[in-house]
C-alpha cells in the first residue's frame, strides 16, 4: 500500500536518496547533495502554499517510507502535466503504477483538471509502461520525447 501526501522538512533526507543512483541517470542530472534535498523541500512547501497551486509535488510514501515523489503542474487551461520519481531500490514492485492512478485521481478531483498531459524518454520504457497502466494513451514522438494524454471521462 502506498500513499500519496506533503513533504515534510524532516523527509530532506529520504528526497535525496532518492535523487541518487541509476535514479539520476535516467533524469540526465547529478545526483541531490544534502543542501540541494533541503532546498527542494522547502521550495515544495512554498510551491504547496500558493493559492491557486500551479505545482503539487507529492510524497509516495510506504508505510512510512518516503519512495519518491509524484508531481502535478497545473495550466490555466485545466490541463496538468505528470510526472514521477522513485528511489531505484524499490523499482519493479508496482509503486509508481499505483503512485500515478492515485495522482490522477486527485488531478481530475482536488484539482478540478480536465486533461492531463506526461512524458517519457524512448530510452525509458519502464515509464512509458506505468502510464499505459495508468490509462494514458500515447500520443507519439514530439521533441524527441514519447508524449502521452488521459483526459477525464
Ligand atoms: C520509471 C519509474 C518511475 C518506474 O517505477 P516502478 O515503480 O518500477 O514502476 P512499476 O513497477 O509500477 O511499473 C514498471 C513497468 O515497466 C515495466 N518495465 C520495466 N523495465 C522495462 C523495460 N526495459 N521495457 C519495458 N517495460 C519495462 C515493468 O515490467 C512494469 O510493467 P508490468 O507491471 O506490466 O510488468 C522508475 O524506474 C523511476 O523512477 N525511474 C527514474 C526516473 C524516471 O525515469 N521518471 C520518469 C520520468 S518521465
Amino acid at each position: 500500500m502506498i500513499a500519496l501526501r506533503p513533504l515534510t522538512y524532516d523527509d530532506a533526507p529520504a528526497i535525496r536518496r532518492v535523487y541518487s543512483g541509476a535514479t539520476v541517470t535516467f533524469l540526465g542530472r547529478p545526483a541531490m547533495t544534502c543542501q540541494e534535498a533541503e532546498d527542494y523541500v522547502v521550495r515544495v512547501r512554498e510551491r504547496a502554499a500558493c493559492d491557486p497551486v500551479e505545482q503539487y509535488i507529492l510524497g509516495v510514501d510506504a508505510a512510512g517510507d518516503l519512495l519518491g515523489v509524484v508531481k502535478l503542474g497545473r495550466r490555466p487551461s485545466g490541463h496538468g502535466r505528470v510526472s514521477y520519481v522513485l528511489r531505484e531500490d524499490c523499482w519493479g514492485r508496482g509503486y509508481a503504477t499505483k503512485a500515478v492512478a492515485e495522482l490522477v485521481v486527485f488531478a481530475f478531483t482536488t484539482a478540478g483538471l480536465d486533461s492531463l498531459g506526461a512524458k517519457h524518454h524512448p530510452g525509458n520504457p519502464a515509464s512509458g509502461r506505468v502510464l499505459e497502466k495508468a490509462g494514458f494513451m500515447r500520443l507519439g514522438i514530439q521533441n524527441r520525447m514519447v508524449e502521452y494524454l488521459l483526459t477525464f471521462a
